[in-house]
């Protein structure tokens, strides 16, 4: 917490909790790191964990549950339909966000089907502040496509303004204009902006957003599965908000959407999504396809043990030394990554620490994959796990032409309350390395290519031998025993 006294130290992040159990790490030698990264077809996605040292490859699923959230999962109802688990979870997220209306789903992705679903058809179109990957496969599938409307800056790596993640607010005007307000079934904002690199949107924009959307007949649906690190940075960035509560925050932003759905494997520490409304015609619609494609309307698809431990995950969001803790690592872990002039993505967001890959290694062409050739040189320099968040991750144009990302990315994401700042020195050390070694670094072609979302099983291969000549670098720089 940044505003705890120091002497002489410089500022650093300290932890307001302690661990309590603790899971042993491996870190392979170089040479199996190099085979392992091969044999997962270049993705990170197919590696296996025991191969793995520090996983930051997402924060889904994988963020440090407190105390009281595993003693929560002890007094869980097991129960079909009507479980006592769901009506409390239910409570929770009415006082949490106040809307009156809860539909449970296994996870995020599982919202967007439902939503998308209900609301999108065939010539839809879904206008955002940006898109995630899930939520763009659910609009295309019903036949919708997503119009993207965010600010200059929220591209450029090096940027300024502290909310990225806006809405541009003329491109959401001219495109609701362009196409009639008939065609748009919602409007979407997702709040720490994923794709961009948790990049926040300020309460100021999404009020704006909200007032256009109304005044238009039109649906504004929030995603909150990043809300934990956009309520630290509306707190501590927006001026407006230093006063408010974090609380007060919440509801705000719940007044100012009809729907807010969630990924809980993200938002609340646990593993499961919800659909928050406040409106019952739309919970009515909606709630049909739930038992269709998710479980009974008092589970969804969520053990009623991660119910447990969400309800009081939630609960704990409000709490600024749980939400800090992110954003405060990622920052430091920034930090670092600068004095090595580093290309990274500034203002540091949440979720992770963002590198920009066009820059960090500019002879690799988009077409080449820099994000995901980055992505697997750090794995095979340090053993960490990353992921890539640029073209590969991006749909090929329908004339089967590739689709350069507008950010070429690799997100070494920080689930909450999970590493050390011992463990962070140790990646951004290796960082360093590989950046004094990146004319190494080369590019990677697919030889197996799902058509939907390839970057999560497509399998790649290195363009020349660079893999071997980075392993034989680092055995070169730290000696045939060093890991
Ligand atoms: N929305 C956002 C902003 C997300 O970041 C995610 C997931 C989802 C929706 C989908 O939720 O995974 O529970 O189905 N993001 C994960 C990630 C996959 O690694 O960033 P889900």
């Amino acid at each position: 917490m940044s505003h705890i006294a120091r002497f002489k130290a410089e500022p650093f992040p300290l932890e307001m909790h302690k661990v309590r159990v603790v899971q042993k790490l491996n870190l392979l030698p170089v040479e199996e790191r190099l085979k392992s990264i091969q044999e997962a077809g270049n993705n990170t996605f197919l590696l296996k964990n025991r191969d793995v040292f520090l996983d930051m490859l997402t924060d889904s699923g994988t963020n440090a549950m407190s105390d009281n959230q595993v003693a929560a999962m002890s007094i869980a109802d097991d129960a079909y339909a009507g479980s006592e688990t769901f009506f409390r979870l239910e409570k929770t997220l009415q006082d949490f966000f106040g809307m009156p209306f809860f539909l449970p789903a296994h996870q995020g992705r599982a919202c967007e089907h439902i939503i998308a679903k209900t609301l999108v058809k065939k010539g839809s179109v879904v206008p955002m502040n940006f898109h995630f990957t899930t939520t763009k496969a659910h609009i295309m599938e019903c036949g919708g496509r997503v119009v993207e409307c965010y600010l200059d800056e929220a591209v450029i790596s090096k940027g300024t303004n502290p909310f990225k993640g806006d809405m541009n607010m003329k491109k959401l005007s001219a495109i609701i204009k362009e196409v009639g307000v008939e065609n748009v079934p919602f409007v979407r904002i997702e709040l720490g902006t994923n794709l961009i690199g948790g990049q926040p949107i300020s309460l100021r924009s999404i009020k704006e957003v909200s007032e256009l959307c109304h005044k238009n007949d039109l649906i504004l649906v929030i995603d909150a599965s990043l809300m934990a690190d956009n309520l630290f940075f509306i707190k501590t960035r927006e001026a407006e908000a230093k006063d408010m509560s974090i609380k007060d925050i919440v509801l705000e932003i719940g007044k100012a959407a009809d729907i807010v759905y969630f990924s809980a494997r993200k938002l609340g520490c646990a593993r499961g999504g919800g659909i928050m409304t406040s409106r019952k015609d739309l919970f009515d619609t909606m709630k049909v396809l739930v038992p269709l494609y998710e479980g009974f309307l008092t589970y969804g698809g969520m053990s009623v043990r991660e119910m447990e431990a969400l309800r009081i995950g939630i609960g704990e969001t409000l709490d600024i030394d749980m939400i800090s803790q992110g954003p405060e690592f990622i920052e430091a872990f920034g930090q670092m990554l600068l004095k090595e002039e580093i290309p990274v993505i500034t203002p540091f967001g949440g979720l992770g620490l963002h590198l920009d890959a066009r820059q960090f290694i500019p002879h690799v062409k988009s077409e080449e994959y820099p994000a995901g050739a980055l992505t697997a040189a750090i794995y095979i320099a340090s053993g960490c796990r990353g992921m890539e968040r640029g073209t590969i991750s991006e749909t090929r144009n329908p004339d089967g032409s590739e689709h350069p990302a507008d950010m070429e990315l690799v997100r070494l994401a920080l689930p909450r309350r999970v590493f050390t700042l011992s463990q962070i020195t140790f990646i951004a050390d290796r960082l360093a390395w590989l950046y004094k070694n990146r004319d190494l670094i080369g590019g990677l072609t697919f030889v197996e290519e799902p058509k939907v979302m390839r970057f999560f099983i497509g399998r790649l291969e290195e363009k020349g031998n660079w893999e071997e000549k980075l392993r034989d670098k680092f055995i070169e720089d730290f000696g045939i025993d060093a890991i």
